[in-house]
């Protein structure tokens, strides 16, 4: 493949969990030797929920350590923070302003977020439309993300379409980029959820900062399908097949070595190796987290990510106005 240019991008709301991990951090790394890639702190994204002034900062710190803690290289991508770069907020707005109700209306994330609510943010309605400009900014071709991000996605697409269509050629039509294997990791007390920070109960997901102990805990306590056999079948055997995700991400093997390998055994084996697995690949993560938040670095990093996004994306935003015939500042 020839060298593409790759955003994503994670909201700092409460702890990551081997979900981001998996679904979404695992790529980014790997895309980072061969790709020009953007990797963003979404605070922007964040307050379309109500956040706690404190946390919103502490969170948004802690992220931006861990992008760096799972082997995100400062000196290759670039890891900022999206209030930085003001070109977020523009372009969001006129991709808003693209949007149709309907559409919007139609996402799931929306749906699911604003259910049982009675008063929903129109931050949290418009969401979509800023996801589309984050991405459109830098003329991504590759997005990498996690199965529930598909639906934005087409949506971010289908903006792109209509821009070009309506002003000419401009913006570039992205793809996603989703793991094979573990682009859903589901939540370890009901396998019909995805494992997500928002749950209250915290034995369902594993945060890339929980001690080996818990780790071990959760793990052993995760809910198990009827039967014994370790086979990958998410529709009958959707527990264990989740606990096969992980395992294999976490060890590089395939599942149907998994399922060889564990032929004849019984679950209590296997899940004392997958938490094993999970703490050997979390542990030396938390370790270089720890440094990093000691060394204070992360300001000079976050500082030197949002200079290379603002250039890329004030261009992106300047053509983007001209096209659609926005009188531009003077350039000195
Ligand atoms: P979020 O935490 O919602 O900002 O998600 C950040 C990234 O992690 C997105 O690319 C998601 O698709 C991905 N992600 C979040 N939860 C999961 C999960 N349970 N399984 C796989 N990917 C996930
Ligand atoms: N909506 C994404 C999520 O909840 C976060 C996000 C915001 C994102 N902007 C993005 C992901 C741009 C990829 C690209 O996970």
């Amino acid at each position: 493949m020839s060298k593409q240019r790759v955003l994503s991008g994670i909201q700092p709301s409460g702890k990551l969990t081997l979900g981001n991990y998996i679904g979404a951090m695992i790529n980014y790394v790997a895309l980072q030797h061969e790709h020009d890639c953007y990797y963003m702190i979404v605070d922007l994204h964040a307050i379309t929920v109500p956040q706690e002034p404190a946390a919103l900062r502490e969170q948004s710190e802690a992220v931006a350590a861990l992008f760096v803690a799972v082997g995100l290289d400062p000196a290759k991508a670039a890891i900022f923070l999206q209030s930085h770069v003001r070109a977020h907020a523009e372009l969001g707005w006129i991709m808003t302003t693209l949007s149709y109700m309907g559409e919007l209306e139609r996402m799931t994330q929306f749906k699911d977020k604003a259910a049982g609510k009675d008063a929903v943010g129109a931050g949290l309605f418009t969401y979509p439309a800023l996801m589309a400009a984050d991405i459109l900014l830098y003329k991504t071709k590759l997005v990498p993300v996690g199965e529930d991000q598909k639906q934005h996605l087409e949506l971010t697409r289908d903006l792109a379409g209509r821009f070009n269509h309506r002003f000419g050629e401009t913006l570039v039509v992205p793809e996603p980029f989703i793991p094979k294997v573990g682009a859903r990791i589901m939540s370890l007390d009901d396998a019909t959820k995805k494992m997500s920070k928002s749950n209250p109960n915290p034995g369902s997901y594993i945060a890339l900062l929980d001690s080996p102990d818990d780790i071990r805990k959760k793990i052993s306590r995760a809910k198990t399908d009827l039967g014994r056999e370790i086979v990958f079948d998410p529709a009958e055997k959707p527990e264990i097949s989740n606990l096969m995700s992980i395992f294999s991400q976490c060890t590089g093997k395939s599942l149907d070595e998994i399922q060889k390998d564990y032929e004849g055994q019984g679950y209590g084996t296997f899940k004392k190796d997958v938490a094993e697995a999970v703490v050997s690949v979390l542990e030396p993560i938390q370790r270089k987290y720890a440094d990093i938040r000691a060394s204070g670095e992360i300001h000079r990093i976050l500082k030197d990510g949002a200079e290379r996004a603002s250039a890329v994306a004030e261009t992106t935003v300047r053509e983007v106005k001209e096209a659609m015939g926005f009188v531009l500042p003077a350039r000195d």
